[in-house]
């Protein structure tokens, strides 16, 4: 094993400094250069880190994501605070107009998984669970807004799993579980573009022109429909139900839940519960046996996406799986954990599509690691969330605070000094 190159409580220290370095006043920019913004859940995972040394700034940090929420109650995936030619596609890409939208700058069309209720709940209790938290009481309402748009616009079948528009609102924007969807998305009405993040990045880490080709073509479809999210919903010619997404939405709401008892917010109380019931019933449309987990389901063409990915243990952060999928959804993890030296891969090895390097294909993101080893520890499974904890501690000893992490060498891929990397070490896996 490698000598690692710094201690830990240095490695806190630099986590500490990155955030600091990243904040732009009030919100914090995933890294410098390639993402220039305020993005959707890597605000709400990155005021988990802030949690560690500075809980006003914590709580600041939420509060500054939800100044982005539309009227509608969408949370979008970009707040442009400012105008950054390094970053394409912009704010004069997207033309949501905030007299339109109802927020306070501009913003992207489309929004990005739902993990803000529970990073609140995790502030809450770190502050002492008070009922009267002032904080929680301002944001309570707004996270309702966000679950409600969710159920309202992306749950077309009225089963609790969770609609996306574009790949890019998984956040896992490359996933091999886009590819057949994307596949039949038509690119013949794009024009010359200017891409930016290979500019920032080794382009072998990054999506290709054919792919991008096709995201570009799903923001023109939303733009030209005026971002209209029922339109959107209807008629995209990218519609496919998210695993992950499902899972992380399904999870926010029972934080949620959490919070309303605590708040006495009786009407949510019910609300969220009927929600919360009709995602257990239906999460089993999601339940792919020849893959063995779960995995995203192609609306569009009517047929299961059959990919296992590292969003298919979110089950267990979820709270859904019936003892046998949970017993396969294990053993599945165990030939993961053979195949590669660090868990979890955004993809198995092995795999058709997989890549070491290449962004969703294979990486690890030690949020998604995050959010999957807290589930697995809530279930019981203490051997496996520790092996998840101690393989992402180690590659940050190894390779520094990076975007994402080869989980055959521990090599750091994608942008360095990373917020959300730095964050997962100050709130879970540093010692
Ligand atoms: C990007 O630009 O690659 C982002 O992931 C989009 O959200």
């Amino acid at each position: 094993m490698p000598t690692p190159l710094h201690s830990d409580s240095s490695l806190s220290a630099q986590a500490r400094d990155i955030l600091i370095k990243n904040d732009r006043g009030g919100y914090t920019v995933p890294t410098q250069g390639l993402y220039p913004y305020q993005w959707n859940w890597d605000s709400a995972f990155v005021a988990l880190g802030f949690a560690a040394f500075d809980r006003q700034r914590a709580w600041a940090e939420l509060e500054s994501l939800f100044q982005g929420q539309w009227t509608n109650g969408m949370v979008p995936h970009i707040l442009f605070r400012v105008n950054d030619p390094g970053y394409f596609p912009g704010p004069d890409m997207w033309q949501c107009d905030p007299r339109k939208t109802g927020s306070a700058m501009p913003t992207s069309g489309i929004t990005q998984p739902p993990v803000a209720a529970s990073c609140v709940r995790e502030l809450w209790e770190l502050d002492g669970c008070s009922p009267e938290h002032p904080k929680l009481r301002a944001l309570f309402p707004k996270l309702m807004a966000y679950t409600r748009w969710y159920r309202r616009f992306r749950d077309p079948l009225g089963n609790g799993l969770a609609m996306v528009v574009h790949n890019w609102e998984t956040g896992r924007d490359n996933n091999p579980e886009w590819d057949g969807p994307l596949a039949a998305v038509d690119t013949s009405s794009v024009g010359p573009y200017t891409r930016r993040d290979t500019s920032h990045v080794n382009a072998a880490m990054r999506p290709t022109k054919q792919e991008y080709d096709r995201y570009v073509a799903l923001l023109e479809f939303g733009r030209a429909r005026g971002w209209d999210p029922q339109a959107i919903a209807q008629e995209n010619p990218f519609r496919v139900l998210d695993v992950g997404i499902t899972m992380m939405l399904l999870r926010a709401d029972r934080d949620l839940l959490v919070l309303a008892h605590a708040l006495g917010e009786q009407e949510a109380v019910a609300e969220l519960q009927a929600c919360i019931a009709r995602a257990e019933q239906g999460i089993d449309m999601l339940w792919d046996e020849s893959v063995g987990g779960f995995s995203s389901y192609d609306l569009r063409h009517d047929q299961p996406v059959s990919i296992l990915s590292s969003a298919s243990f979110l089950s267990f952060y979820a709270g859904v799986g019936s003892e046998r999928q949970r017993a396969v959804q294990l053993e599945q993890l165990q030939r993961l954990g053979q195949s590669c030296r660090y868990l979890l891969p955004s993809l198995a090895p092995g795999s058709r599509t997989y890549d070491p390097m290449r962004y969703w294909r294979g990486p690890v993101w030690l949020v998604v690691s995050y959010m999957v080893a807290k589930g697995l520890r809530e279930a019981g499974h203490h051997e496996w969330s520790h092996r998840i904890q101690e393989d992402s501690r180690q590659m940050i000893r190894e390779s520094g605070f990076y975007e994402s992490f080869s989980p055959e060498t521990g090599q750091g891929t994608g942008g360095p000094d990373f917020s959300w990397t730095a964050a997962m070490w100050l709130h879970w896996c540093g010692t």
